[in-house]
């Protein structure tokens, strides 16, 4: 059964692409390679052992997307594809409405005249790349689904559009069965370190930072406040290993497949770690030192954010197997054997 992967070459699409080949589906990858690299395709081939399909393009050529969709008839479609960049969505906003939400309604628009129009292969089935922002700065902890939703950038401002239009498709057009999965903080690597994190330029997010302060690429990390009201005084987020989250979208897969309607579920472990916890896990984990200075806060940061991921567990039979300390044995695997990332 052929799964379509939008985005398939990025970071969380990648190793998503090789749980669904263990699971025992057939991924196919489409990527423009916008922000990732096409040596992504020789990992997966080596991992999975046999080539993973490939269709080169964007998701915002509408014709093209339906060609793809008539081409491979996959039986669902998880929509990866987008840009994610908090910082950069401030200063480019109509970039990210455009690849976010036209990408989007691109998509959508394709599956619709597949799925709906004469001799259709199936319901038109999504999951959909959602992320914690859309809550924005929840007064309580843990986030569960039901929280009011709010945005603070154009980035969170992109999702939780495309959330609510989801719901009016689902709403006007029944058929559709559409899965959101609102991801906490995705970190580390698979665990043969073939496939990992790979920013281009800075890293914006914390734990591909302190990879590369660890690995000698940078002297130093700079610590974003420390007057938070947090117990150490650092930011405090719920860090998900990235094979955890693989096995997250494949179970909301199995669970669309069986007939599940449509969901919006959390996906995170329910526990928080702060900046220092995390600095030094890292650490520990790689055996090098990870030099800090403490800066001021980063504009838009939130205090705290951790997830109640009990709906995932009821809803889909999936729950977060594995600690910090894993994700940041696996993290330095992948940057220690490739300290320039695919480049490499
Ligand atoms: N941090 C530092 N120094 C750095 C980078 C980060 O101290 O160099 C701190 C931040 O202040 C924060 C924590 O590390 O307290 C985590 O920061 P990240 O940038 O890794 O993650 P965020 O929680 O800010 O953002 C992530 C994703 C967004 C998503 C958001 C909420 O990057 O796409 O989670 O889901 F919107």
């Amino acid at each position: 059964m052929k799964i379509l992967l939008t985005g398939g070459a990025g970071y969380i699409g990648s190793h998503t692409a090789v749980a669904l080949h263990e699971a025992g589906f057939e991924p196919v990858v489409l990527d423009d390679f916008s922000n990732s690299h096409p040596a992504v395709m020789d990992r997966l081939a080596r991992l999975t052992g046999r080539p993973v399909a490939l269709e080169r393009g964007s998701v915002l050529d509408t014709e093209w997307l339906e060609g793809v969709l008539r081409r491979h008839a996959p039986a669902a479609v998880v929509h990866f594809a987008g840009v994610k960049a908090v910082g950069e969505s401030v200063a480019q906003p109509l970039k990210y409405f455009r690849i976010n939400i036209e990408g989007a309604i691109s998509l959508l628009r394709a599956m619709e005249s597949v799925h709906l129009g004469p001799q259709p292969p199936g319901p038109p089935m999504l999951v959909f790349s959602g992320s914690a922002t859309v809550y924005g700065d929840p007064a309580r902890m843990p986030i569960t689904e039901d929280f009011p939703l709010s945005h603070t950038n154009p980035y969170a401002h992109s999702k939780r559009v495309i959330e609510e239009m989801l719901q009016a498709v689902c709403l006007a057009q029944p058929l559709w069965r559409v899965g959101v999965l609102r991801y906490f903080n995705p970190v580390g690597a698979h665990p043969s370190g073939l496939i990992g994190e790979d920013p281009a330029g800075i890293p914006n997010n914390l734990m591909p930072y302190v990879a590369q302060v660890a690995v000698g690429r940078r002297p130093s990390l700079t610590v974003f406040g420390n007057d938070y009201p947090t117990p150490d005084g650092t930011g405090q987020r719920d860090y998900i290993h990235v094979q955890d989250l693989a096995e997250g979208h494949v179970a909301a897969l199995r669970a669309l497949l069986a007939g599940t309607g449509s969901f919006t579920v959390n996906l995170g472990t329910g526990r928080p770690s702060s900046v220092l916890e995390v600095v030094r896990a890292f650490e520990q984990a790689s055996g090098r030192p990870v030099p800090v200075q403490i800066g001021p806060r980063r504009p838009g940061d939130i205090a705290r954010c951790w997830a109640d991921p009990s709906l995932a567990e009821r809803l889909l039979g999936w729950k977060a197997r594995l600690g910090l300390e894993a994700m940041c044995a696996d993290a330095w695997r992948w940057q220690s054997g490739n300290p320039q990332g695919y480049a490499d």
